[in-house]
């Protein structure tokens, strides 16, 4: 096993860079081209269940290499979707991947520092964030912003991943994070409600996707240490394919003892 960084980032802004070629490969293989989280069209569907995003203006908070943004207006009708993300390397990629598909007049990416949103009030009916909110540290302030730029009546859209417990982080989730090298600031399911109830949400809805996500984990990590390790070591050489390994073992430990729930959050700005 190597040790990729020396350092455990937890409760900073996510550092840019830290998705470098080798987790962004290893993501790939394991959830497809251009996401850089778990469930692929499937998950997105599941999220957008009984809410239409037909002709929408969206925000996506941490759109990365952009799959989700096609998925959004390919597949669910979005109007048009800004794809919102602190990296640019990642951005360029998604810029190419839209302009392949032919949506250029539809989607468009934008680097953004974290912080407040550069976007006027009531700028969107929808905003949409997948697996990334768990890099911005302080929840009630983007919970805010976020329910600036809606317009009255606008949705929030998210999954995130939340921590079960709250207080210090056990060992094994330290372990985790050093292992993975990408700087994590989890809410509980209780502080996620309180932050969106505080920003002045209405109808918040919280979904555990935990189960799901366990049994999805435990056949990542029997992917990588088993059929795909070939292609791994080919990719990334053995040591990186190593670490990748005891990442994974690391990240099924924590999600079986139920610390880490990847989780739906649903909610209204009032009218
Ligand atoms: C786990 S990836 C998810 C990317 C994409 N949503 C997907 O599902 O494929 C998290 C993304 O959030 C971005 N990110 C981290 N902090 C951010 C911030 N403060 N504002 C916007 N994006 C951020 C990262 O650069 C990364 O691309």
């Amino acid at each position: 096993m190597t040790d990729r960084l020396p350092t455990i980032k937890i409760d900073q802004p996510s550092v840019v860079g830290e998705y470098d070629e080798g987790i962004q490969t290893l993501l790939q293989l394991l959830w497809g081209d251009g996401f850089l989280s778990p469930g692929g069209a499937e998950e997105v569907a599941l999220l957008l269940f009984g809410e239409s995003i037909q002709g929408a203006q969206v925000l996506d908070i941490g759109a990365g290499l952009g799959a989700v943004d096609q998925l959004l207006v390919s597949v669910h009708g979005a109007g048009s979707v800004v794809g919102i993300d602190v990296d640019p390397a990642l951005l360029a990629q998604m810029d190419v991947r839209i302009a392949r598909a032919g949506l250029t007049d539809r989607i468009r990416s934008q680097c953004v520092v974290p912080g407040p949103l550069p976007f006027a009030d009531h700028s969107f009916d929808v905003v949409f964030s997948k697996d990334s909110l768990v890099q911005i540290p302080d929840k009630p302030a983007i919970f805010c912003e976020v329910l600036r730029v809606l317009k009255p009546g606008g949705r929030f859209l998210a999954s995130d991943w939340l921590r079960g417990g709250e207080g210090a982080y056990s060992a094994e989730m330290l372990e985790y994070f050093r292992l993975e090298g990408i700087a994590y600031n989890m809410a509980s399911s209780r502080e996620s409600t309180a932050a969106l109830n505080g920003a002045g949400f209405t109808q918040v809805q919280i979904q555990d996707r935990h189960a799901w996500y366990q049994t999805l984990a435990e056949q990542e990590l029997a992917s990588i240490a088993g059929p795909l390790y070939p292609l791994m070591v080919a990719r990334l050489g053995r040591e990186k394919a190593e670490h990748f390994v005891a990442n994974w073992r690391q990240l099924v430990l924590v999600v079986q003892r139920g610390e880490l729930r990847p989780t739906h959050l649903k909610a209204v700005k009032p009218w």
